[in-house]
């Protein structure tokens, strides 16, 4: 039998370039050999073969492990789904298709018990149908279902807010509006990563002083916390559902409704940086762990 390889492609900023290198050696330990930095930007397909360097990925490669959220192309992410037909790819093309859209996750997962912010989808012809929402929920969110990082967010706190806001929407040639209710929470979250079914670890993090998204590129700060069972549970479902091998859930608690709710689940969550690992956040070392021993578990 010949040695098991795989493909690798993780991002390099904040620790990743070092992540990477761990993954490799742990994974040559098992006697798994990596082909790294497949950028598959760089690769052609051409009649049954994908191929990258000279290498037929589809081929040559047991396992493709697809971890760059920030280096990612409308053609790379084409490839990869085309690839993802033919060798197991981590995640699955499909459930990392179905994490980058808010809207399709929140309807699986409601569909599946897993509570979220109460959410309506309506055509973008159907404005009139905003004016009864905001009347009704008194606060809700405008979100783009395929951004990341807190941008483009709106927050609409009244019929106001609407007309403002609607000639700027309808000028984006958007297909639909995608609304969420607005949940009173603490302006904090959990931020929890699972692997293969299993709790790796957890953190919060704050907005920042005048927002309300935590999101670190909004402004919002991370800090040490543990989960509860609920929580880490939840975020365990989540990823069932949504059929993500690795997942970063997104969780806040609704003071309202007095329950927790996803947010959304990350189908490539960051390890923690250099910098976080020095405040404590610890679970690099695990995740990498769980991440080989998915690996080998999928190319045997
Ligand atoms: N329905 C909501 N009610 C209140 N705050 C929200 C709601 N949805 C999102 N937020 C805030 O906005 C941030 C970003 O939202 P999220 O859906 O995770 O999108 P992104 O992919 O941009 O991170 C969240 O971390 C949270 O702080
Ligand atoms: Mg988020």
């Amino acid at each position: 039998m010949s040695k098991k390889k795989i493909g690798m492609w993780l991002y390099k900023n904040g620790g990743g370039e070092e992540i990477g290198k761990k993954i490799i050696k742990k994974l040559k330990q098992r006697d798994i050999e990596t082909i790294n930095d497949i950028n598959l930007r760089y690769a052609i397909a051409k009649n049954k073969h994908i191929i990258y360097n000279d290498i037929k990925l589809n081929k040559e490669l047991d396992l493709f492990f697809s971890y760059n959220a920030g280096e990612q192309t409308q053609y790379q992410v084409y490839l990869y789904q085309a690839l993802s037909r033919v060798i197991p790819t981590i995640n699955s093309y499909e459930a990392f298709a179905l994490t980058e859209d808010k809207f399709q996750t929140a309807f699986l997962l409601r569909n599946h018990g897993v509570q979220t912010a109460d959410y309506k989808l309506c055509h973008r012809d159907d404005t009139e149908r905003l004016r009864t929402i905001i009347k009704k929920w008194d606060k809700m969110v405008y979100k783009p279902t395929d951004g990341w990082g807190g941008v483009g967010l709106t927050k609409i706190e009244n019929e106001n807010t609407l007309d403002v806001l609607l000639p700027f929407l309808n000028q984006m040639d958007l297909r639909f509006f995608y609304v969420e209710k607005f949940i009173k929470y603490d302006n904090t979250d959990f931020r929890v990563d699972i692997v293969d079914g299993k709790f790796v670890g957890c953190y919060g993090r704050k907005a920042g002083e005048k927002s309300w998204k935590t999101n670190i590129t909004s402004g919002g700060s991370v800090f040490l916390r543990e989960p509860n069972d609920e929580v880490v549970n939840l975020a365990i479902k989540a990823c069932e559902v949504c059929g993500v091998d690795i997942g970063g859930v997104d969780i806040i608690y609704d003071m309202e409704k007095e329950e927790y709710v996803v947010l959304e689940v990350n189908g490539i969550p960051a390890f923690a940086t250099p910098e976080q690992e020095k405040m404590g956040l610890d679970f690099n070392d695990k995740k990498i762990d769980l991440i080989v021993e998915l690996i080998d578990k999928k190319i045997k």
